[in-house]
């Protein structure tokens, strides 16, 4: 537990929040009529199929198919494109392990690219120094719904055929220039796990590419086209969401504007005091872009302040905001399953595949601005229901911590 700043003066927010999704009538009133129509998966159903619809018209792309989660979407997205084993994925470790969880399946190797340190989206400078003739595709995270600048990583992508995919799990909504992320690449990769809208798990994988429709609908659904034959094309999962998560998903789906909409006016307004206390410093958004905030991140520069940025985090929890620092322990890079090769028993496998013909060593991988974000950043989790006074006081308790810490 930490311990508040003033150990006699109350913290500056107390008592639990609203909750983080708006879950009412209205998804009710959707799961009643699957149950009344007795088909509860989305084959024979309604309600994925619309889902589906409604998502690809919101999107404004032509392609929309629903799955079990983000990492299914991201898997599935890397199932349409079909690398051989040992064909390179560039990506961000600074993300979910759901990102490349779907590289991995698909026996691919993860190639991870630095970062920017204050936006937290992949550098494109670096993923153009990383692209080898084995590249097959760039996953660009869009971090905590701050969209990267995907035209560079369309130019690039295109300059070296390879596919973009943009993984959006946290980033509904977000958008670039004129135009939601997702729809820019040629995949887009969606989660309705603890994002912005909820299925309780779920996902949504978007294309506009019409060679990538058949197998993006096949992928998630064992590679069988079940018309006019019923036979598995192709080694693929059965991601099929069910029809009540897929009721669930259509209301949801007309509720997640207002959702983001709350989101973005709480995090303008901490914006405005962390633009204001020395030491701290905006998480950089894009000027043609519009942050999405799934999470609010700041950071603080260690070399003002007296702590580090897990015990400024943990004085703001102390002062009743959740904030948190890091937001991963150390680079994805660094995780076991991929340091130690924990994948396939004990053949080391994708990355002892003898197509690969050099060493792979995440663990003395250097990714220096990546480093630095987690040193620096402060998370704050979004939520629909915050109110006013949630939000100022936020904004009061990271005055109060600053103010506290910071070096004279
Ligand atoms: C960037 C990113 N990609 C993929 C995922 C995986 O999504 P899910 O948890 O729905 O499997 C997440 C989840 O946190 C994520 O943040």
């Amino acid at each position: 537990m930490a311990i508040a700043i003033e150990r006699n003066s109350p913290p500056v927010r107390s008592g639990a929040f609203g909750p983080q999704w708006d879950l009412g009538d209205e998804e009710i009133e959707q799961l009643i009529d699957v149950v009344r129509a007795g088909k509860l998966s989305r084959l024979g159903g309604s309600k994925v199929i619309q889902l589906e619809q409604d998502f690809a018209a919101k999107q404004g792309v032509k392609y929309a198919q629903a799955v079990t989660s983000g990492t299914a979407a991201v898997h599935t997205a890397i199932g349409v494109i079909d690398p051989n084993p040992g064909d390179e994925i560039i990506t961000t470790s600074i993300t979910d392990f759901g990102t490349v969880i779907g590289i991995l399946y698909q026996n691919a190797i993860p190639v991870f690219a630095d970062i920017d340190p204050l936006s937290g989206n992949l550098d494109v400078n670096d993923v153009a120094a990383k692209i080898t003739p084995r590249t097959k595709a760039i996953v660009l995270v869009h971090l905590f719904g701050n969209p990267g600048d995907i035209a560079p990583f369309i130019e690039l992508a295109r300059a070296h055929n390879i596919v973009l995919i943009e993984d959006c799990a946290q980033s509904q909504l977000a958008q670039y220039k004129d135009r939601p992320v997702g729809s820019w690449g040629d995949l887009g990769c969606f989660s309705f796990g603890g994002k912005h809208m909820t299925t309780g798990d779920g996902g949504m994988v978007i294309t506009n590419r019409d060679d990538f429709a058949e197998r993006l609908k096949w992928f998630a659904d064992k590679g069988n086209p079940r018309q006019p034959v019923y036979e598995h094309n192709y080694l693929a999962p059965n991601y099929r969401m069910t029809d009540l998560q897929g009721a669930v998903g259509v209301a949801q789906l007309k509720k997640v504007d207002e959702a983001v909409r709350r989101k973005q006016w709480a995090a303008h307004q901490l914006s405005e005091v962390v633009a204001s206390e020395p030491g701290l410093t905006l998480q950089t958004v894009l000027p043609d872009a519009r942050h999405s905030y799934w999470v609010y991140a700041f950071h603080m520069d260690p070399s003002q302040f007296s702590v580090p940025a897990k015990q400024f985090a943990d004085a703001l929890q102390a002062e009743g905001v959740p904030a948190n620092s890091p937001y991963l322990v150390y680079p994805i890079s660094k995780y076991p399953a991929l340091a130690q090769q924990r994948t396939y028993g004990t053949s080391g496998f994708p990355w002892t595949d003898p197509s690969v013909g050099r060493n792979i060593d995440y663990g003395s991988l250097s990714l220096p601005g990546s480093e630095r974000f987690l040193e620096t950043a402060i998370v704050v989790p979004m939520n629909p229901s915050y109110t006013e006074q949630d939000v100022e006081s936020f904004g009061a308790a990271i005055r109060k911590v600053a103010e506290h810490y910071r070096l004279k």
